[in-house]
């Protein structure tokens, strides 16, 4: 049944055979692999599995946790922490990173992650994903919460789990980015989306759309163009999608092009942006860039930012590279107040779109 098919593990020892990682990156995505499989049974399962609803407990960002979160977020832990592969690992549901048991060998890596992204969407039978971001803990003894907060660019390898119609795994570890199937009846992940590449240009954009009033000038700008279409100054029609599971938006992005966006809005001014830097924004980004893709704040590459804590949020913008670069020279435009008078009749009263009066 293997014959003539590659493995996620085969796929893996071959990509880091002569690298400083080798043996032990690869037995790590293999635990984490592991996890995967399981999360992907129970999510699979649903209502029959009494896995669905809410816990009542709230995480770290004051969000509900529903069972399903804790359960993956406990079979990541399960599958990573006894192999000697990691040094500790941190989790979108852990206030704090989380440290081995004292019997465990510690290993060279910290693994951070967010064990069940979308999670909204697990009651009503909507894909939802894992992201996981792999740094190097640089020194001996157990990681402080400092120790994690390197930027993107140090990642060595990170990726996703989509829950979906099937079940995909798509990694990278800096040579290209790739994405595996589940076979269920034999277990194993199948290379079957090879050096996965985004289309420089898109006609599709995914935003939530609800929160338009709170965006920046500058998004506010590009979605109205988006929306204009043909009538507009882009002179083309534009489609939009929103699943609200990043990385189910996201897949389909690597699968078909497009761009996603979470920018900066002004809907709770104390949070600079919904998605989290470390277990979001970064693994994903590195994902897109190795596939040709850009992701962006609107103002910096989201792989060269400094982190600054284990929670943070960032404005996320990603997908096709032309249409990044867009965004930013509509950032740049904007902060430097060359973006007026806009060619457009859509932009001809700036109030229009000035999400936070700055006309
Ligand atoms: O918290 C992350 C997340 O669930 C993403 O997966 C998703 O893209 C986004 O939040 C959905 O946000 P909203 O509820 O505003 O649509």
């Amino acid at each position: 049944m293997l014959q003539g098919r590659t493995t996620l593990s085969k796929f893996l020892i071959e990509q880091l055979r002569g690298t400083e990682d080798q043996a032990d990156l690869a037995a790590l995505l293999v635990d984490v692999t592991a996890a995967v499989k399981a999360i992907a049974s129970m999510t699979a399962k649903g209502a029959l599995g009494g896995y669905l609803g809410s816990l009542g407990t709230e995480n770290v960002q004051g969000e509900t946790q529903k069972k399903l979160d804790v359960l993956s977020n406990d079979a990541m832990i399960q599958a990573c922490e006894w192999g000697g592969l990691v040094a500790g690992m941190a989790s979108e549901e852990l206030d704090e990173p989380y440290t081995l048991p004292r019997e465990f060998e510690r290993g060279a890596y910290l693994l951070v992650f967010d064990p069940l992204d979308g999670s909204s969407n697990i009651d009503v039978n909507v894909s939802v994903g894992t992201i996981f971001s792999v740094l190097r803990h640089g020194r001996l003894g157990d990681p402080s919460t400092s120790d994690y907060l390197r930027p993107g660019v140090e990642q060595v390898a990170a990726g996703y789990a989509i829950y979906g119609p099937s079940t995909m795994m798509v990694l990278t570890v800096g040579r290209g980015t790739h994405g595996f199937t589940l076979d269920r009846e034999i277990g194993n992940f199948i290379l079957t989306h090879p050096d996965l590449k985004i289309p420089e240009d898109t006609s599709e954009f995914a935003i939530n759309a609800s929160n338009e009033r709170f965006w920046e000038a500058p998004v506010q700008r590009y979605v109205a163009e988006c929306k204009a279409g043909r009538t507009g100054d882009r002179g083309r029609d534009f489609n939009m999608r929103w699943i609200a599971s990043m990385v189910a938006d996201v897949h389909r992005i690597l699968m078909r092009g497009g761009i996603f966006m979470y920018p900066k809005d002004t809907k709770e001014p104390a949070k600079p942006g919904r998605l989290r830097l470390m277990y979001e924004a970064n693994p994903i980004a590195f994902v897109i860039e190795q596939a040709g893709g850009a992701a962006s704040t609107g103002r910096a590459r989201i792989l060269e930012l400094q982190p600054e804590a284990l929670h943070q949020r960032v404005p996320v913008m990603l997908g096709s590279r032309h249409e990044i670069e867009r965004l930013e020279r509509y950032h740049r435009e904007h902060d430097s107040g060359t973006d007026r008078p806009f060619a457009s009749p859509l932009f001809k009263d700036r109030s229009l779109y000035s999400a936070e009066g700055s006309a």
